[in-house]
């Protein structure tokens, strides 16, 4: 078992240094190359978001991302402090976007490529995106074709 929290500002730099300590992180356990890349895929979209909508136009607001790993899997909670989801059946909808020139599928990867994803938000006060990843899973593609 092992977890790491990191903390960091709004800056979308910032977006490839969450995803290459996650996918790094997982890596500590049985994953393949693959599904590190979908992790990172993942984590990417997630904290994105946090990014983008939770502090539009804003490079000092603050966003943590805690992570665990063990034998089983992964378990990733993206965190932020921003303007929070009105409606977040919603959001989640495929193709679903607040601005127009987003193409809507953020929410699309992460659930494609994690086994669970929850999302807690509350307006004016911010969002919480838990995903987790088990070892076993091979993802949404070949789990259907079984
Ligand atoms: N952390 C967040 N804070 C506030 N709103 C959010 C957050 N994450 C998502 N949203 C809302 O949910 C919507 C859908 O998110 P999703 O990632 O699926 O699409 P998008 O970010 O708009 O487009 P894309 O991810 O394809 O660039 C966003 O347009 C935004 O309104
Ligand atoms: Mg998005």
């Amino acid at each position: 078992m092992n977890r790491v929290v990191l903390r960091f500002l709004s800056i979308a730099d910032n977006v490839g240094l969450a995803r290459i300590a996650v996918a790094a992180l997982a890596a500590q356990t049985n994953f393949s190359v693959n599904d590190l890349e979908e992790i990172k895929v993942a984590v990417s979209e997630a904290v994105s978001n946090a990014v983008v909508h939770a502090y539009p136009g804003r490079r000092d607001g603050w966003i943590e991302v805690a992570c665990a790993v063990n034998q089983e899997g992964l378990t990733v909670a993206v965190e932020d402090w921003g303007v929070g989801i009105e409606d977040i059946e919603r959001a989640r909808e495929p193709a679903y976007s607040r601005d127009p020139e987003r193409m809507g599928l953020g929410f699309v990867f992460m659930e494609s490529f994690m086994h669970d994803v929850q999302v807690e938000s509350t307006p004016g006060q911010g969002t919480r995106v838990r995903m987790q990843r088990l070892v076993t899973w091979s993802g949404e593609l070949s789990r259907d074709a079984q």
